[in-house]
């Protein structure tokens, strides 16, 4: 096992009716700055149920945050937290305004210049940040229970994320009832972002940490169990809470801890996002069976195990394809010409960036060897 730090500060209050509890987490006499996105909010009573807990605040609102979001509207807000002097944020919502708001969060007493750094360097060492809390809305990125950011710059198509403890929420609200109202396309873009969450955590090669792989291989027999009931029964209030749970405690950094991580299929997800707005989850799905083919050699002892524990098949190609089938289960298209996006195309246009940048995604990679040339083999079979 490798050695590891592990420290994280957010409290969750998990279950039915518990935004109720906001006052009891916000502190008193906070002046509140109050995010959200597009407004699905509004359509299934949550933004109406934190109004009502908030009622002893000052709060100031902003909307508008779109999914993958956009550094110029966190920019906005930014300038509206710093004329406003708020000095609390709370993000409601999905990944997206989670991540905005951490962002937000680090930006406002931020005075070395353009914040959009944070994206460059990824681990800023933010010295200071406004205070933020948290009421999620869509089980998928784990943003709630981590101090990680993904933001793009729409004027450039770049999608880059960040990293600072300062950002942790002080607390993250779950009420599995918010998500009666998803979308199933944002249902089944959470099943799959949570699992490749695990699997970048796990799927790399074995250090002997038998505990983090037992607790990874747990959350995807549970998402492998659960993901059905999703889809037949929408209302059930179990099957929820369940996948929610999953989704913190696949990106909470628990799993991670001296384990050899990955990561390459969401930094080259990001680039599909950014380029062709797929989806995040979609994008993942895409490119991570076609990541293990590539990289089958490295990673067939762990191919191997994921198939013995959780697919009961013995060979890497047969976990692969037992992971498709599962992504195909759900609803969920792995190829790009599904989504009319042509595989030479994207694997050309991302290799040209990775090799633009220099990129060779070495700490995101266990063997550091992704560079623009892989990217490309990776994407065309895509
Ligand atoms: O904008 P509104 O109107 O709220 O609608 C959203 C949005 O259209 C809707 N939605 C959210 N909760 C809902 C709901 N609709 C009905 N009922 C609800 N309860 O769903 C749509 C997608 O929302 P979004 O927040 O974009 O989805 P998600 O939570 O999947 O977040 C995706 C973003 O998170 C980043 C991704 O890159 C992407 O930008 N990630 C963040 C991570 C992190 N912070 O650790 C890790 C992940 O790997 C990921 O990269
Ligand atoms: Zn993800």
């Amino acid at each position: 096992m490798q050695n590891f730090s592990y420290y994280n500060p957010v409290r969750i209050v998990f279950g039915q009716n518990t935004i109720a509890e906001l006052p009891k987490l916000v502190p008193a006499g906070a002046k509140i700055m109050m995010t959200y996105g597009g407004g699905s909010i509004f359509k299934n009573g949550v933004y109406e149920q934190a109004k009502q807990a908030l009622q002893g605040y000052a709060v100031v609102e902003f909307g508008g945050i779109e999914a993958n979001p956009h550094y110029e509207t966190c920019m906005k807000a930014v300038e509206l937290g710093r004329n406003e002097h708020v000095n609390f944020l709370l993000a409601v919502g999905g990944g997206s305004v989670a991540d905005a708001t951490k962002f937000i969060a680090g930006a406002i007493p931020w005075t070395k210049g353009d914040p959009w750094a944070f994206m460059m360097v990824h681990a800023p060492q933010l010295t200071e940040a406004i205070p933020m809390g948290c009421v999620i809305t869509l089980p998928a990125t784990g943003s709630e229970m981590n101090y990680s950011a993904v933001i793009t710059r729409a004027a450039t198509q770049e999608k880059f994320h960040f990293g600072d403890p300062m950002v942790y929420p002080q607390f993250s609200i779950i009420d599995p009832q918010v998500t009666f109202s998803l979308p199933q396309r944002q249902v089944i873009n959470g099943i799959a972002d949570t699992f490749v969450h695990v699997m970048e955590q796990y799927m790399t090669y074995d250090v002997n940490t038998p505990l983090q792989d037992h607790l990874a291989e747990g959350i995807i027999r549970t998402l492998l169990d659960e993901s059905p009931k999703v889809l037949s029964k929408p209302d059930d209030y179990d099957v929820r809470a369940n996948l929610f749970w999953c989704s913190t405690l696949g990106l909470n950094g628990l799993i991670g801890m001296g384990v050899v991580q990955d990561w390459a299929t969401h930094m080259i997800g990001h680039e599909l996002t950014a380029l062709y707005g797929l989806d995040h989850g979609v994008t993942l799905a895409i490119i991570m069976p076609e990541l293990w083919r590539y990289k089958i050699a490295g990673k067939k002892g762990k191919l191997i195990q994921l198939g013995k524990e959780v697919f009961g098949v013995d060979t890497p190609e047969a976990t692969i394809r037992k992971t498709e089938e599962f992504f195909h289960s759900i609803g969920m298209k792995t190829k790009l010409a599904d989504y009319g996006v042509q595989a030479e195309e994207a694997a050309a246009h991302v290799r040209d960036r990775f090799n633009a940048r220099g990129t060779k995604l070495g700490e995101h990679g266990e063997h550091g060897d992704i560079d623009g040339n892989a990217a490309y083999a990776i994407l065309r079979n895509c």
